[in-house]
């Protein structure tokens, strides 16, 4: 069953930056892009685990700090031409506040 968690005021995620949330002892990267959009992913590329949240944030992707693969934020595939795929999860944002479904 997951539930809606309540993790970070908006105002504390910088634009085209990240926080990472702790959760059952796995790190999740909630990015902000230069508008409100708010993404979360495992912080963990599907390379070779680098940590995305290091990453630049551009458009709707991030930049492994790593190798520099391209993780689009929406559904945590890599852009091609290369492949893989991150476990993302729903993110809603209410009175200024971040939640994620986990
Ligand atoms: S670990 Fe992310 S591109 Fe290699």
């Amino acid at each position: 069953m997951s539930n809606w968690i309540k993790v970070v005021p908006l105002s504390e995620i910088p634009k085209l930056g990240a926080r990472v949330v702790r959760h059952n002892g796995r790190d999740i990267a909630v990015f902000r892009n230069d508008g409100d959009g708010v993404f979360a992913m495992n912080d963990k590329c599907p390379h070779k685990g680098g940590p995305l949240s290091q990453g630049i944030v551009s458009g709707d992707s991030v930049t492994c700090p790593m190798h520099g693969m391209n993780i689009r934020l929406a559904d945590g595939r890599a852009v091609a031409p290369d492949e893989g795929c991150v476990g993302t999860y729903p993110v809603k944002v209410e009175a200024g506040v971040v939640y994620l479904q986990l």
